[in-house]
């Protein structure tokens, strides 16, 4: 029997491959949305910029600034409206990380508002009768974290925002209340969720007519509901998000889908300001996010690997692409090895970006192959882009602001707070619920992102700052699980390194590795460098879905901001200062 399901596994495999080879052969198919009047998701200002997701967040982060806000209020205004135009993908029922750039203390602060396992989670918190249930994790009441969202904001706008905390909610606020028209992206959402919600009345009901029928693209929705909660943080700060009426509201519906989130988990919950990971590339120095993210610490790894390769050449050349393909999987592979929340185990983050431990796996890069699996990194050990939201800031006095939110996947754990309008987050799902089997992402993850009782699951979200000579170069982050490092990665190499237009990076086709499963991921399969890297041994798959990266870009005179047209958010910026002219 063992024998056989060997064989079929083996016969199975090949076939896979085989399949996937000839698809990569024959097809010619670019995965890349059609991005129809391309230049609308570039803005170039003299004060400042707000590039996110969608719209709607960018205009208002940017009439704030305009208001005399700066990067924290404007970043607060921006990710409130996202929690209102794009509830599908971050809000007040999930979390985040910020980093900070205060200009006149030029020093970064990094904000760690990642959800937090309940309290009585435990490792085998998904098992049932001896098998993991990964679908417990996925949705429903177990699937729901402690919500950081509100904590997050309050503390980004207490240290460093300098208008009136209800002056900086209110546009979003309003907007909830009064309506806005459903997005392509929301509308796509939904007609592709149209079966699951089904399961999920009172969720459902948001997004229906009178007849109850799903919304679509260009209707209005009117959020009564989530306004209600917007003006009582307004009046009161978040209080009553973690002790009080809204907090008996969320623990009632996850408990009502049989969740363990309690009271105590919500008035336990608190913002951890973290140390930012900070490395040196080519003459940038890079802030980025520290664990529980994963993204500062692969990011940093895989771009110190570089300074070991000879990796100058023309990005298209597929003998470069080998090279940071495989920087990548080193990186890819050492996450799933040491990267955990920091506060439960060791992470060993000084050495991981150490020069000689990237000339150490530089040394192991083969320039014509791949290695095999486990030569990557040090110790042996169904993708979707709808959760996640990123903001990226740099105001007109140069404060810098790179914030990465998220429920997790699409509308989160699918749990609804009618009262309030809150989406709660999926973010369990994050944590490896079966060490050593893929997660949600098919990341790989060991004993390290284990379930444990109020340890906060690795994650990929990587905001991040770039300072060329202590000055702005880039603020940039972006939405998509694994992909996001790889987004990010890519766009800083092509706009620092490569010189190229930060609107010509972001509507690149993208790459992506992430170690496991072994397979280069493109966005088109007609690269003309697939068939080298093929050669080089790189199983080579297209696949449609990757990461929306926004960016903020600084050069010497202009601040330019790309908003990534696979999600649609357009950059806004606020009205030219005359006396700039
Ligand atoms: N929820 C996706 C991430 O944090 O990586």
């Amino acid at each position: 029997m063992d024998l056989f399901r060997h064989c079929f596994t083996i016969v199975t495999f090949g076939l896979l491959i085989a399949l996937s080879a000839s698809v990569w052969a024959e097809e010619s198919v670019d995965f890349r949305p059609h991005f129809d009047q391309v230049e609308q998701y570039r803005v170039t200002s003299d004060g400042g910029v707000v590039a996110a997701d969608e719209p709607l967040a960018s205009q208002i982060g940017a009439d704030v600034l305009d208001a005399g806000g700066n990067a924290a209020d404007a970043g607060v205004a921006a990710m409130l409206t996202l929690s209102v135009t794009n509830p599908a993908s971050s809000g007040l029922g999930g979390g985040g990380f910020c980093l900070y750039r205060d200009a006149a203390t030029e020093q970064t602060t990094a904000l760690d508002f990642r959800e937090t396992a309940p309290g009585a989670a435990h490792r085998d918190l998904y098992a049932v009768d001896g098998e993991v249930d990964h679908s417990l994790a996925r949705h429903g009441g177990l699937a729901v974290a402690t919500p950081g969202e509100p904590a997050g904001l309050w503390s980004l706008h207490g240290r460093f925002g300098e208008l009136q905390w209800s002056e900086v909610i209110e546009p979003a606020r309003k907007l909830a209340a009064q309506g806005h028209p459903i997005s392509a992206p929301l509308a796509n959402h939904l007609r592709n969720m149209e079966d699951t919600l089904d399961d999920w009345p009172e969720l459902r009901q948001v997004f229906s007519d009178e007849e109850g029928q799903l919304l679509e693209e260009g209707d209005i929705l009117v959020r009564e509901d989530l306004a209600r909660a917007l003006a009582i943080l307004a009046e009161e700060g978040v209080r009553p998000f973690y002790a009080g009426e809204i907090a008996d509201a969320i623990v009632d519906a996850v408990q009502r889908h049989d969740g363990i989130l309690s009271t105590e988990d919500l008035s336990s919950y608190a913002l951890i300001p973290r140390e930012p990971v900070v490395g040196e590339f080519e003459g940038y120095e890079i802030h980025a996010m520290p664990p529980p993210s994963s993204g500062g610490i692969a990011l940093i790894q895989a771009l110190n690997i570089l300074t070991h390769l000879d990796a100058e050449a023309d990005r298209h050349d597929p003998a470069y692409l080998h090279l940071v393909v495989e920087a990548l999987k080193h990186a890819f592979a050492d996450r799933a090895h040491w990267l955990g929340d920091a506060d439960f185990i060791e992470i060993p983050t000084d050495k991981l970006l150490s020069d000689e431990y990237a000339e150490k796996l530089a040394s192991r890069i083969d320039p014509d192959s791949v290695l095999d699996t486990y030569a990557y990194g040090t110790t042996p050990p169904d993708h979707e882009m709808a959760g996640t939201a990123h903001v990226s800031i740099i105001d007109g006095h140069d404060n810098m602001l790179a914030c990465t939110t998220t429920i997790n996947t699409r509308f989160g754990s699918l749990v609804f707070v009618p009262e309030y309008g809150l989406i709660l987050n999926n973010e369990m799902a994050d944590f490896n619920v079966e060490p050593g089997e893929p997660n949600i992402f098919g990341l790989i993850g060991n004993e390290q992102n284990a379930v444990e009782a109020k340890k906060r699951p690795l994650s990929s979200m990587s905001p991040t700052l770039v300072l060329e000579n202590g000055r702005p170069a880039l603020s940039i982050g972006a939405s998509g699980g694994p992909m996001i490092i790889s987004g990010v990665f890519f766009a800083i190499l092509d706009i620092l390194i490569h010189d190229v237009d930060p609107l010509d990076a972001i509507t690149s086709h993208r790459i992506h590795h992430q170690w496991i499963p072994e397979t280069l991921f493109v966005e088109a399969d007609h690269l003309p460098f697939a068939d080298e890297l093929v050669a080089r041994g790189h199983s080579v798959e297209a696949r449609r879905i990757f990461s929306a990266v926004q960016l903020v870009f600084r050069n010497d005179d202009d601040w330019i901001g790309v908003t990534d047209p696979r999600k649609g958010g357009i950059p806004a910026a606020p009205d030219p200062d005359p006396d700039r002219q």
